[in-house]
């Protein structure tokens, strides 16, 4: 992280000073500026004039003192408070004294660092992103002692070097990891309580919520140490049991399963790319013939999709004998029960009977018919989307879901399996995680544009969970977290006032 800020730094035309523990660590961290800016140069983004003048700005060091002169200095040593205080300290004795010593900490209090200082009003926090080169966000973080010239000052350099600055106050995980944790550390719950496989999770979030990388890649791209220490306090200060690290985690970090730093984590990493890519289905097969029954938007658009897929659609109970596939998309759970029911006598042998919502136990509806066996849930994360979660029950047949992810896949979708809960995937790990943020707007820690910079420009998602609650409806939101609530009794997924408020209002969020 050290020497990606440090690019990042010289990028911007700075004079940077970059200080190692010793010799080692000091040509560890010449070779990731190297290959940093060599990447860029080798993708033609770069020149090699260019490298070399950013490598020329950088002077590497092991003598803190070469550190006089500098006017802001950005501390990134490993998360270990007493660390920390030791390295201020020493920036205390050799800075100038109007210098700003900033933290890139992202989980200690800045406040727990500034207080050890002779200069607690100069002391900020600047959190960057990993990759740092790439991430444009950069939170800015102020304690209750930091004067404000400070602040201005930092995030005035921020912006210089084409980044966004968001300033904020001193909480643990502050905007971006607070949000982003309990989602990788429920996803990690997730793989632990055997709901689905590591792939089927990171393939789901990929290509159901359109984020960059699935939850376990990502864990692996930012070290499951600084994970396991991000959690920790995270969870120290909100007491929620979603930041509770996972066994999954702690137990590769005993292991040393650090993620790419050490070529292991979650994944192998052997240079022979992500495993995760979903099978390609068989173009040659004929698209199969589908029964959608339901009105609303949902069964328009997977009568739609299926269309387009070159399937046959049928879309009243008369005409489902000869369908392979049914799928029931009726707007509430009771109408699904009786579209299902009448299904089940219709459709042939061999038939896969399908339910789409993710709120209702399958198994209840499965059971209201005469042949559980050929139910399985099937569910659109977006209605207009191209993934499709298969669960099946404990009395689904063997084979059922099989022949559904097939159907499915030769419609076009990309499948992953999951058990039979609330949310499935997609849907019961992102409605908590925007649930946190509408907690996080109600409690007035940051702003609707500052949340929503905060993922996107942070964590790569494509938009920010304010934006992604009015988009995905306030009361589809309360329906998921409801359902996750009455199943686990957890009362972090209970729906923010916030968000049941503006239900009954029918007001957005912004
Ligand atoms: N260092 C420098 N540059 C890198 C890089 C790295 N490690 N990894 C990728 N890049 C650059 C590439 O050179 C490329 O640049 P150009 O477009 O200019 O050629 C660009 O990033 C895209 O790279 P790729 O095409 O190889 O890969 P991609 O499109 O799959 O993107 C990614 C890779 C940018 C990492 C993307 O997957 C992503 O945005 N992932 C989410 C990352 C994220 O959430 N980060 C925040 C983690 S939380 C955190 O860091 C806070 C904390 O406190 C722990």
């Amino acid at each position: 992280m050290g020497a990606g800020i440090a690019e990042v730094l010289a990028r911007g035309d700075l004079a940077v000073v970059g200080i190692e523990v010793n010799a080692d660590a000091l040509e560890r961290g010449r070779g990731h500026l190297e290959r940093s800016t060599g990447r860029a140069v080798k993708r033609g983004r770069l020149t090699e004039e260019g490298q070399r003048e950013i490598l020329d700005r950088i002077t590497l060091s092991v003598d803190f003192t070469d550190l006089g002169e500098c006017d802001l200095v950005i501390e990134a040593v490993p998360e270990r408070l007493d660390l920390k205080r030791r390295v201020f300290a020493e920036l205390d004795r050799v800075c100038r004294d109007d210098a700003v010593l900033a933290s890139n900490t992202s989980s200690l209090s800045v406040t727990d660092i500034a207080v050890t200082t002779g200069r607690p009003t100069k002391i900020v926090g600047v959190h960057f992103f990993n990759p740092a080169p790439v991430m444009k966000l950069v939170e800015v973080i102020r304690t209750v002692l930091t004067e404000p010239e400070a602040v201005e000052r930092v995030a005035a350099l921020v912006d210089g070097l084409g980044k966004t600055a968001v300033t904020i106050g001193d909480r643990a995980g502050f905007v971006a990891n607070r949000l982003l944790f309990g989602y990788l550390n429920q996803a990690a719950t997730m793989l632990e309580s055997g709901h689905a496989t590591r792939d089927d999770i990171d393939t789901a979030m990929k290509a159901g919520a359109g984020l960059p990388m699935g939850p376990f890649a990502l864990m692996d791209l930012i070290g499951l140490d600084t994970c396991l220490e991000i959690l920790e306090a995270v969870h120290a200060e909100s007491r929620d049991r979603r930041h509770a690290p996972s066994p999954a985690l702690r137990e590769r970090v005993t292991a040393g399963l650090l993620g790419r730093k050490s070529g292991h984590g979650f994944y192998v990493h052997d240079g022979q790319g992500s495993p995760d890519e979903p099978a390609e289905h068989d173009a040659e097969t004929p698209a199969p013939i589908v029964g959608v029954l339901g009105t609303g938007p949902l069964a328009d658009a997977v009568a739609a999709h299926c269309g387009r897929a070159g399937g046959q659609v049928r879309t009243t109970a008369a005409e489902l004998g000869d369908c392979d596939l049914v799928i029931e998309c009726a707007q509430d759970a009771e109408a699904g029960r009786a579209l299902l029911v009448a299904a089940a006598e219709s459709a042939k042998e061999g038939a896969v009977l399908a339910v789409t919502s993710a709120t209702v136990p399958v198994i209840e509806q499965a059971m209201a018919t005469g042949r559980p066996g050929d139910v399985v849930g099937l569910h659109l994360p977006e209605a207009d989307g191209t993934l499709a979660e298969i669960a099946a029950t404990v009395v689904t047949a063997p084979g059922v879901a099989d022949r559904a992810a097939a159907l499915a896949g030769r419609l076009g979708l990309t499948t992953v399996r999951c058990r039979d809960r609330a949310g499935f995937i997609v849907d019961a790990l992102r409605f908590p995680y925007l649930n946190d943020a509408a907690a996080m707007l109600g409690a007035g820690y940051a702003g609707a544009d500052a949340i929503d910079a905060a993922m996107t420009l942070g964590c790569g998602y494509p938009s920010g969970p304010i934006a992604d609650l009015d988009r995905l409806g306030l009361d589809r939101a309360v329906t998921v977290l409801r359902a996750l609530y009455a199943e686990t009794r957890d009362p972090a997924f209970a729906p923010t006032p916030l968000l049941a408020e503006h239900v009954t209002a029918a007001r957005p969020l912004r």
